[in-house]
């Protein structure tokens, strides 16, 4: 295992300490070149590490995910997102009275102010939820002023609990405004998640009752979507934490990172092929056109997975769980049969696809009659412990600086103004 790394620089040599599989990018700046000392260039961060994180741990190749070094596996069979969400923040396991004060902390800080709920109501009934929740939350910040002293623990706690909490809240409301439905307030009487499918779906009766199954799955899908490293969002997040932002300035970068299609929206792209596809006999004309370069497999693939993605091993049965409660999904028996080809076939194997956490997740999120537009909120809601928990790492991490990247020049140099009439 290499200790250093001996670089010979025009007849000099240099060695650079390797340190936890990395070189400091910086330590590069002692060797000249042409245009000056060296650097590194990375479009994407592939190969790049941004932070030390005790957060989240990946290895692609096994197909391994531990949160704060507990298997994803583990936490998804026994935990609840709310405990998983004190395990990513705080680094061990509640105990019960700690759970208890939690749960009653977060439950307590679920109302939003009237004015930031105008704010969704006062968007077209047509837009995106997506743009109605990152609205929403960039105005937490006006109402929580407080919040700006990130240098103080508890306005620190105070505001990642009360983003925490009031995420469900406005994501419900945004679903409900698009529906022209009127806002259903949180209930003191409901649990976290009871009380997010209560705000989403409740009509006349004088209490919600979510059936147990269908809660249990949701709990399941908050905790596989709760954090992913420092994936694009998470980034976006720390990057904008690290000039200093609060945490509802910072999650808006989250929000509208997740926004993107090659981000948070793949699910939505999974049930479009599906349609697309229509029936199980037109499946291996599909895989064929996939392997002649015409098609994507949705929901295969992933930048560091190379084995099978381990959250959906979990969302698959989910999915036959939720199912039970409101039939099957059509679209599964594609879904069933594309997985059992793809798994088969050299094309697939050879380049290391699987299914990821999306093959699965947006047939759930159909079956719960949500719209394709609803299932990125659906990943944005559970994904703010993630955000909270790496925000705050990142704010007390004395080596944290300002994010600013360098730059290659390309353009022009040197030009002389010349007036408009001269052009
Ligand atoms: N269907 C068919 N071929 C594929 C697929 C796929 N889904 N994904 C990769 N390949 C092929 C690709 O054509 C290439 O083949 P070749 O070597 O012959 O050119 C090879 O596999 C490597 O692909 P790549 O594009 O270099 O891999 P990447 O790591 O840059 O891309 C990915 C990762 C997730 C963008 C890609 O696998 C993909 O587009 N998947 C479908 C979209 C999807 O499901 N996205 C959700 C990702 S999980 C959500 C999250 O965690 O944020």
């Amino acid at each position: 295992m290499a200790k250093n790394l001996q670089i010979r620089s025009g007849g000099d040599d240099v060695t650079l300490d390797v340190t936890d599989g990395t070189i400091r990018a910086a330590d590069l700046k002692q060797i000249a070149t042409d245009q000056g000392p060296l650097a590194t260039y990375d479009p994407g961060l592939l190969n790049t590490a941004s932070c030390r994180s005790a957060i989240t741990y990946i290895d692609g190749d096994a197909g391994i995910l531990e949160y704060r070094g507990y298997p994803i596996e583990q936490l998804a069979e026994n935990s609840t997102y709310l405990e998983v969400a004190y395990l990513l923040l705080n680094g061990e396991l509640p105990d019960a009275a700690q759970l208890a004060k939690w749960e009653s902390d977060v439950n307590h800080h679920r109302l939003v102010h009237e004015n930031a709920k105008d704010i969704i109501s006062k968007s077209r009934y047509d837009s995106h939820p997506m743009a109605k929740l990152m609205s929403a939350v960039a105005s937490l910040h006006a109402f929580y002023p407080g919040s700006r002293d990130i240098a103080d623990p508890a306005e620190r706690e105070v505001n990642m609990i009360r983003l925490l909490a009031k995420m469900p809240t406005l994501a419900a409301f945004a679903y409900r405004h698009s529906l022209g439905r009127n806002y259903v307030y949180p209930s003191d009487e409901l649990g976290f998640i009871e009380n997010f499918l209560s705000m989403l779906f409740k009509r006349q009766e004088r209490h919600y009752q979510a059936d147990e199954r269908l809660v249990r799955a949701v709990d399941v899908l908050f905790i596989l979507h709760a954090d992913h490293e420092q994936n694009c969002s998470t980034n976006a997040v720390r990057a904008v934490a690290s000039a200093g932002n609060d945490p509802y300035t910072s999650a808006v970068a989250g929000i509208a990172a997740l926004f993107g299609p090659l981000h948070g929206g793949a699910n939505e792209a999974v049930l479009k092929m599906l349609n697309e596809i229509g029936s199980v006999d037109n499946v291996p004309e599909f895989i064929a056109g996939v392997k002649d370069g015409k098609a994507r497999l949705m929901g295969f693939g992933h930048r560091v997975y190379k084995n099978y993605d381990p959250r959906a091993r979990i969302i698959k049965k989910s999915a036959e769980e939720v199912f039970q409660v409101t039939g099957v999904n059509p679209r599964l028996a594609i879904a069933q049969e594309l997985e059992r080809i793809a798994l088969d076939d050299e094309y697939f194997v050879s380049r290391k696809l699987y299914p990821n956490v999306d093959f699965y997740s947006g047939l759930i999120y159909e079956a719960l009659n949500f719209p394709p537009e609803m299932f990125t909120v659906m990943f944005a809601v559970p994904r703010t412990a993630g955000w909270v928990s790496q925000w705050q790492e990142g704010v007390l991490d004395p080596e944290q600086k300002i994010t600013r990247p360098k730059q290659i020049y390309i353009g022009e140099r040197g030009r002389s103004y010349s007036p408009i009439t001269e052009r």
